[in-house]
């Protein structure tokens, strides 16, 4: 089968359509016959086995697993032993082992049927920055009737948070540039701040206090966010690509709890079933947020234009 794969770490240059072996059929897993698969920044960092602290787990010297890819959406192939939710023919989306090929196998807790009316590519746009948002969410705890600034408001995990925090009667303050700014407010933010041109933590504006933060761009430092935060507020440590080649965002959580008066919480976010269903689209407070798609053969294009920045929400990849 066709697989988009990385034989060493680098930039995009990497990435190559190759035929490689189908994936093996495990008990509690199904295969799946991908139709469409979600490209985030996850895969940029496996892909260029950054940080480098990862390579610990990735493989030193060259990647274990050549196969990029996780989220998923497509038909179910085969069943291993002991699967029973799932039948041969079933529409699918969720979490995959190597979802850049023609087939991948998933463990089937991970999935959920395809939801009504939504198409294999709005649902591989959801999975990842879907449960990292609602994971980031809850770390906050009740949002409503509080005031929340989310930052990287226009990019995947970002469009989520937009979303589900003011299903949750937030009042959301988005931060993005000015080109994202009104796809965030068509997705429910009720205030912009173009971060190219403003200091959202500014102690002369009005929205300046933020009961909650979370924070997926990590462009300030964290002191300044300290000044933006209501006393017994917290920032949600959810992405950086600025820390550093070695420690990556781990770099500004470690230095989180030597900042003084900064509550703050570190965000590793984990697939689950779950959480897959509580982001599964068609229940009218989540829309999909694909603005771009992309083909196997372009995967290192998609990637470029994820870390560019250039569409706003999320891109996926199709066969
Ligand atoms: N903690 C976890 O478990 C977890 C899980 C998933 C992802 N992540 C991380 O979360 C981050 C976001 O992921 P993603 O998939 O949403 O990436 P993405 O789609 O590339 O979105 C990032 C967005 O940030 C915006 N941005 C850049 N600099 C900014 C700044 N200073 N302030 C505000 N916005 C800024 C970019 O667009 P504009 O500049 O045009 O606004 C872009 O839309 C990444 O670092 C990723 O690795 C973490």
């Amino acid at each position: 089968m066709r697989a988009v794969v990385r034989r060493e770490y680098g930039d995009t240059s990497v990435l190559h359509v190759e035929d490689v072996a189908e994936p093996a059929l495990e008990p509690g897993h199904v295969i799946i016959d991908v139709a469409a698969a979600g490209v985030n920044m996850a895969e940029w960092h496996l892909m260029a086995g950054r940080p480098s602290v990862a390579r610990l787990a990735l493989g030193i010297r060259r990647p274990k697993l050549p196969v990029l890819g996780q989220d998923v959406a497509g038909v179910v192939s085969d069943v291993g032993e002991g699967v029973t939710r799932f039948a041969v023919g079933d529409a699918v989306f969720g979490s995959a082992k190597g979802s850049w090929a023609e087939r991948a196998a998933a463990n089937a807790d991970l999935l959920q049927p395809l939801p009504p009316a939504t198409s294999f590519e709005q649902a591989a746009a959801v999975p990842m920055s879907g449960y990292t948002a609602l994971q980031a969410l809850r770390a906050v705890g009740d949002v409503e009737g509080r005031s929340v600034a989310i930052t990287g408001a226009g990019g995947g995990v970002g469009s989520y948070a937009v979303q589900l925090a003011a299903a949750r009667g937030a009042h959301v303050t988005a931060v993005c540039s000015a080109a994202k700014a009104e796809f965030v407010r068509d997705l429910g933010a009720h205030e912009v701040i173009d971060y190219t041109t403003t200091d959202p933590t500014d102690p002369g504006r009005a929205t300046r206090h933020f009961d909650a933060v979370l924070d997926f761009a990590g462009g300030l430092p964290l002191t300044r966010w300290r000044r933006g935060i209501t006393p017994g507020g917290r920032l949600v440590l959810g992405g950086a690509e600025n820390g550093g080649p070695v420690l990556g965002p781990l770099a500004r959580s470690l230095q989180a709890p030597f900042t003084r008066g900064l509550k703050a919480t570190t965000l590793v976010a984990t697939s689950n079933g779950d959480d897959i269903a509580a982001v599964a689209l068609g229940g009218g407070t989540l829309r999909s947020t694909r603005t771009a798609t992309y083909t196997f053969a372009q995967a290192a294009q998609a990637v470029d234009a994820l870390c560019a920045a250039i569409h706003p929400g999320k891109i996926v990849l199709v066969p």
